[in-house]
């Protein structure tokens, strides 16, 4: 059978601008590449400076030409949003998709967590998205796509014995402000349908940074029976489910969380 035309390409990002939030971080190194590898331009934002840069030059001469803008970024900041996109707007003249993945994480226990730092994780997982995406939407002039970053934790609890001693545990402020975040993605999918702007998130399952992996090997394997797939998440395994969301190949899909977990919360 012969694919019709439209199909082809039905991925391709070539002229979308993706302004990729928290760009500069383990998962969306391998994200911004994907994305640059589609043909889009992007920009990274991200308020880690050592690793914005690092990121910026080694996409630069991966990607060489003029697609992408690095910019000093802080979620928690409603003038840095406005400043960023503003940004966007005059680099590239248009912005059509948005991937948040910035968080916040205090890490400490239930006991020892004061009103104070639960405010301010709220105040950038919660009050920073909300912010960010109203903020992308209404420069988003042609409809486009709003990706936010969830998590499992969003959706199930962590077992918190299943943590050797001195491991930090996932807390409670983390699940707490990706749960809000999947529903932020509903509402806000309902907010901009008409204008062409879908809103989905992600959330991803087991991807624990190299240094984790190497301490705590045991928990690897605790964190790996949980999957289906018997193994832990590797870095770049978000991507594509990224890039999928950001294209035409998604275009009826809105208000929706993906779970990229190895169906850690299919059992
Ligand atoms: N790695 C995992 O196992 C896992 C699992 C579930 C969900 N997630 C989610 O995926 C996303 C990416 O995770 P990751 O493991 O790549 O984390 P990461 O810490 O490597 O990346 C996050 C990036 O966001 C940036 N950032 C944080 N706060 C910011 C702020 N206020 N303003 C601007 N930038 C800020 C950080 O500097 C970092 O570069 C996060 O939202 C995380 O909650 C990760």
């Amino acid at each position: 059978m012969n694919n019709s035309r439209e199909n082809i390409g039905m991925f391709n990002l070539t002229n979308r601008v993706v302004f990729v939030a928290g760009g500069a971080g383990y998962l969306t190194l391998p994200v911004c590449r994907a994305l640059l590898e589609q043909g889009a331009r992007i920009a990274i934002g991200d308020f880690n400076l050592e690793n914005l840069k690092a990121a910026v030059d080694v996409l630069s001469t991966e990607f060489p030409g003029d697609s992408i803008l690095g910019l000093d970024f802080d979620i928690a900041d409603e003038d840095s949003i406005a400043n960023s996109i503003e940004g966007i707007l005059k680099k590239f003249g248009r912005l059509d998709c948005l991937v948040n993945a910035t968080y916040r994480n205090v890490g400490k226990s239930v006991k020892d967590l004061t009103s104070g730092e639960f405010n301010q994780a709220n105040s950038i997982n919660i009050t920073g998205t909300f912010l960010l995406v109203r903020a992308a939407a209404e420069a988003m002039e042609n409809g486009g796509s709003i990706i936010l970053f969830s998590s499992m934790y969003g959706l199930i609890s962590p077992n918190q014995s299943d943590y050797p001693g001195k491991m930090e545990k996932n807390p409670a402020e983390y699940g707490a402000g990706k749960a809000a975040i999947n529903q932020l993605a509903r509402f806000m999918a309902g907010e901009y349908g008409k204008q062409n702007i879908r809103v989905n998130a992600i959330a991803p399952g087991p991807f624990p940074w190299e240094s984790v992996q190497v301490e705590y090997p045991d928990f690897m394997k605790k964190l790996s029976a949980k999957t289906m797939l018997g193994r832990i998440g590797r870095r770049d395994e978000i991507a594509g489910t990224v890039v999928y969301l950001a294209s035409d190949a998604s275009s009826y899909m809105t208000g929706q969380v993906l779970s990229v977990d190895g169906g850690v919360t299919a059992w």
